[in-house]
């Protein structure tokens, strides 16, 4: 079995998980200028989608997304309100340390300190991260809108992830020199550079950063451009 990450730009991703297909903060073209224009809300497939938190650059097409597909959205308790609210009608609650067996893995929850308001002013709950173990052993953290945090290190401890999607925009995440010691804390054998570049204030180099991934932490950096996929 293998997992394939293809990258769409800024958090977003989607997962092939030996079929099983999950999209992560849908942030679709035409709402994100970095996503390939070939993906759309009506294009897409996705039998999960993950909501780390409310914000618009996370969950402009989750409706949509989900309305398409029928998909089950994993998300916290608030936001899974505000969705039913919307009539989407599968979604998975669940709150910061929490965990559930599904049918690609185990995902928990993890902590993230970062806001999460709705697009529309509603409680978005707190914001999270999650932590994916693939039936085939393969651990995936995808951190979502963080700070630098030391909760990180619990991950490293309980045994460490083979990859980690990292933001390392700055100015709204943590930047650059602070998601080299995030790797660190959740040994990561492998690190992807997420949420950079979209926006002005988050504008970064990710080959720089990728260097000094390497040379300050011995960890593997790779930049995916919007669209192509990595496969674990
Ligand atoms: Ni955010
Ligand atoms: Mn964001």
């Amino acid at each position: 079995m293998t997992v394939k990450l293809t990258y769409l730009g800024h958090s977003t991703f989607t997962v092939d998980a030996d079929g099983v297909k999950l999209i992560i903060d849908p942030f679709l073209s035409p709402n994100n200028p970095l996503a390939p224009n070939a993906v759309t809300a009506d294009s897409v497939k996705a039998d999960f989608m993950v909501l780390t938190h409310g914000h618009g650059d996370h969950t402009a097409d989750a409706v949509a997304v989900a309305k398409k597909t029928g998909c089950t959205v994993i998300c916290n308790f608030e936001i899974g309100n505000w969705l039913m609210a919307k009539g989407v009608e599968n979604v998975h609650q669940m709150n910061t340390g929490g965990g559930f067996d599904f049918s690609f893995g185990r995902l928990k929850w993890t902590v993230a300190l970062h806001s999460s308001q709705l697009p529309d002013g509603s409680d978005g709950g707190n914001p999270g991260g999650v932590l994916i173990h693939f039936n085939d052993g393969t651990d995936v953290y995808f951190a979502g809108d963080t700070a630098l945090t030391y909760d990180m290190r619990l991950i490293g401890e309980s045994g460490g992830v083979d990859l980690a999607a990292l933001p390392i925009g700055d100015n709204f995440t943590m930047g650059p020199e602070d998601a080299v010691l995030a790797a660190q804390f959740v040994k990561a054998k492998r690190v992807i550079p997420i949420h950079y570049n979209t926006f002005p204030p988050i504008k970064q180099d990710a080959h720089a950063f990728v260097q000094s991934l390497q040379d300050e932490a011995d960890i593997e950096g790779i930049v995916l451009a919007p669209g192509e996929t990595y496969e674990l």
